[in-house]
């Protein structure tokens, strides 16, 4: 069939186009989109922070209508609402069978799907997916493994979300970090990541939730959303913590930008003893340094966090029944809705840190 993708075809260059997708093969399944997330890392593909094989169809968050199967698929059935998980989840490698599929060794960034093919082609050429998934589209074919059924009645743009920054944000909280009843929280940077960890730290009880930013508008949409205390980044942010603290420092930093300047700040703020995580992703010509002689005297806990250590077939749904309970706010952290044929102006939105998150709708 023939449809709109928005496709990056070298760096720095993406436009929407009209593209073929094939029907799915054996375990994979064609999805009729309804909300795709535009997020950091899609910007991080066209922009070669993240290094890819061009072409690609980006687009790895997102929510939509199942319309029909492949061979052999058992999970999902035409006319289900699911959210995507761009990674999959095998459930046979050493990874999968330890609860750990968010580092399912079946995930690759070749951009082709299981069988090392593509689904999706334009002027008689290949064109990757981000991800497996490649659903800034109208229309994907996705693995079925990276489906999760979720019910009829949620909003689809807060499904779309809960596939990438609030998974990774509200996990990053509530898994990674496990952040206890009563500590104190400091989060560096609130885009849709970080007001996921802000919402996963209140979710967790945190007593008291510093957020950092240099965008007044996001700190103000952080304090909605669970921040006790927000903090202009350019006003020296780590002495701030320090004076609210008592010169301890908080129980958990998070550092949800990826800039080892700020992974440094974050580390700082956090106490003697206490837990360190970094969510944002740098890039790979980047080191995060840490002092050789202090590191061992202040017995810090310093953890990377993947998809939130999302096991999403279960994790996805727990997210939206507390979005559903009022407990999880997604509504407000959707600031603007695209169509696909506005991408160029929402990756522009997107750069110049207008949006918590865009989304793009179809129809
Ligand atoms: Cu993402
Ligand atoms: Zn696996």
């Amino acid at each position: 069939m023939k449809m709109k993708a928005v496709v990056a075809h070298e760096l720095n260059r993406f436009s929407v186009e009209e593209v073929t997708l094939d029907p799915p093969k054996a375990g994979e399944v064609l999805v009729k989109m309804k909300a795709t997330g535009i997020c950091h890392s899609d910007l991080s593909v066209i922009n070669g922070t993240i290094p890819v094989p061009f072409p690609m169809v980006l687009g790895h968050e997102g929510a939509g209508i199942v319309e029909a199967l492949g061979p052999g698929v058992t999970n999902v059935k035409p006319g289900d609402h699911v959210t995507l998980s761009f990674v999959p989840n095998c459930g046979d490698c050493y990874h999968c069978l330890r609860s750990e599929p968010y580092l399912c060794l079946r995930s690759t960034p070749d951009g082709k799907m299981m069988d090392g093919t593509t689904r999706v082609h334009m002027d008689g050429k290949d064109i990757n997916v981000m991800q497996f998934l490649g659903n800034m589209a109208e229309y994907a074919v996705v693995p079925a493994m990276c489906l999760v059924k979720i019910d009829a009645d949620i909003d689809l743009k807060a499904a779309a979300l809960v596939g990438c920054g609030v998974t990774t944000g509200v996990g990053a909280a509530l898994k990674t970090a496990q952040v206890k009843p009563g500590s104190t929280v400091a989060v560096f940077g609130a885009g849709g990541v970080g007001l996921s960890i802000i919402q996963g730290a209140r979710i967790a009880g945190a007593a008291r939730i510093f957020a950092v930013d240099l965008s007044d508008e996001k700190l103000a949409l952080a304090k909605e959303l669970g921040a006790t205390d927000t903090i202009n980044g350019a006003n020296d942010p780590l002495k701030r913590i320090m004076e609210l603290t008592g010169g301890i420092g908080v129980d958990y930093g998070f550092e949800a930008i990826g800039i080892p300047a700020v992974v440094d700040q974050a580390q700082k703020a956090t106490r003697r003893g206490g837990t360190m995580t970094v969510v944002g992703v740098g890039k790979l010509s980047q080191k995060l340094e840490f002092n050789a002689l202090m590191f061992p005297l202040m017995a810090k806990t310093i953890k990377g966090s993947m998809y939130g250590s999302a096991e999403f077939r279960v994790d996805f749904p727990k997210y939206l029944e507390l979005y559903k309970q009022g407990k999880l706010d997604l509504d407000r952290m959707v600031t603007h809705i695209y169509s696909i044929d506005e991408a160029v102006q929402a990756f522009a939105d997107l750069e110049a840190g207008k949006n918590a998150r865009g989304v793009i709708v179809y129809d």
